[in-house]
């Protein structure tokens, strides 16, 4: 209903004449052309945390956004960017006196540490990521705790299998905690911006709408809530719709395997891509779950499923090719997960303006020695996703 409204108003403000328009209308029009462009979706869309009970008199500019992204009628995109130099230190009052400017310092330090040397996001990004997801989904509408809550690694909730692959950047994020945590980064903040930051330091990847203010907390989080590459479709369906992520959204967060390298699904086959094209954030690995990928793509037995189940098929279909839509679904799925089991949403503050940019097209400029190692040549170099061009020399590095 709210969808058939929105693109009413916006046909009506498209047919007014320019010279009608007036100061702000742009950005008026522009709101309402985002909201119209969400494709109407099946799935019912449920609040979470603290915005389940506040009134909308009780919410902030910040609270308002995330229910409206929640419920899907706001993108979790933006472009909106920041290019101004921080102040020169993050302890100096200048940056004490402005909550995203420690942000902007943390910012810079992903951005470098999560580029790779080829030009796509490396190893430590695909960890980040998958990171956030980790600390995030060990939470359910059934538990009282866990979430986005940074206790992955506050507690030994690392040492689970179920985070094997992790241990890298695991040990980076300590890092960075050590270093911020003293101007008041909490882990959970670090972890859910070091997700966004890597994702769009991906190539093509979303910029998504980022925020921080996030709780603590040192008690590890309940076991069994993380979704395993033999489960049925059923039980994955299951386990996200326990934490309000519905089959749409599923399939949509499952794209960021497009990035990934594995490890331990099959340890023969260590440093082992899930579509031809790891590092770079396309839908690739959508068309290539389904079809015939080089031989050195490992596809898990999880997507697989997802991509041919009738509750899950259609979407995946609709990725295929569709670059913009999955971007969108990804940045409005991820903004729910990374929201999971915070219960002060309408208090977080907005940083989005201290990512770095996004990369709307990318180009491989050493294709061939890929193209190579996809078929399986080079098997000890699983570093080439990263560093292919310092390796072979196909980039230079004097410009
Ligand atoms: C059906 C649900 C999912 C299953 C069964 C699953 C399983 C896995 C497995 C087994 C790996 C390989 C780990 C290794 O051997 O090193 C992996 C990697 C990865 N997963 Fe998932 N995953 C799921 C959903 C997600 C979601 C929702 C996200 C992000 C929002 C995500 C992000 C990643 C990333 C980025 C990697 C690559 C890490 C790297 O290259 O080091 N996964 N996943």
């Amino acid at each position: 209903m709210k969808s058939l409204v929105l693109l009413s108003s916006y046909a009506l403000l498209a047919s007014i004449p320019s010279s009608l328009a007036y100061p702000g209308m742009k950005d008026t029009m522009a709101e309402i052309r985002e909201a119209a462009s969400l494709a109407p979706r099946a799935d019912s869309k449920q609040l979470i945390g603290d915005l389940k009970t506040l009134k909308d008199s009780q919410l902030t500019s910040v609270g308002k956004d995330l229910k409206a992204i929640l419920l899907g009628t706001k993108t979790a995109q933006s472009a909106s960017i920041d290019t101004s130099i921080p102040p020169g230190t993050v302890d100096s009052a200048a940056c004490k006196a402005d909550p995203c400017c420690l942000w902007k310092w943390v910012s810079y330090e992903m951005t470098a540490r999560f580029n790779g040397t080829s030009g796509r996001c490396n190893k430590l990004a695909r960890g980040a990521v998958r990171l956030g997801f980790h600390d995030a989904a060990v939470w359910s509408n059934t538990t009282s705790y866990g979430g986005a809550d940074g206790s992955i690694l506050l507690t030994d909730e690392i040492s689970r299998s179920d985070n094997n692959g992790l241990s890298a950047i695991a040990d980076q994020m300590k890092q960075w905690y050590n270093k911020y945590n003293k101007y008041g980064a909490s882990m959970a903040d670090l972890i859910q911006m070091g997700a966004n930051i890597a994702t769009v330091v991906c190539p093509l990847g979303p910029r998504i709408r980022s925020f921080v203010g996030r709780k603590d907390n040192a008690k590890a989080g309940p076991t069994g809530l993380l979704p395993d590459v033999n489960d049925s479709t059923d039980k994955l369906i299951k386990l996200f719709q326990a934490k309000t992520i519905e089959p749409h959204d599923l399939v949509a967060l499952v794209g960021a395997h497009t990035t990934s390298q594995q490890h331990f699904v099959d340890t023969s086959r260590d440093g082992d891509p899930q579509d031809s094209t790891p590092g770079v954030w396309d839908v690739a690995f959508y068309g290539q779950t389904t079809g015939s990928p080089p031989p050195r793509v490992l596809k898990f037995a999880s997507d697989i499923k997802l991509s041919g189940d009738s509750r899950t098929k259609p979407e995946w279909q609709q990725f295929i090719g569709g670059q913009a839509h999955w971007n969108e679904d990804y940045a409005s799925a991820y903004t729910r997960m990374s929201l999971l089991g915070v219960n002060n949403i309408n208090d977080l503050k907005e940083c989005t303006p201290v990512l770095p940019p996004e990369r709307k097209s990318f180009t491989n400029q050493d294709q061939v020695v890929l193209d190579m190692w996809l078929q399986g040549q080079f098997n000890q170099l699983n570093n080439m996703v990263d560093d292919a061009a310092m390796l072979t020399g196909l980039i230079s590095t004097t410009g």
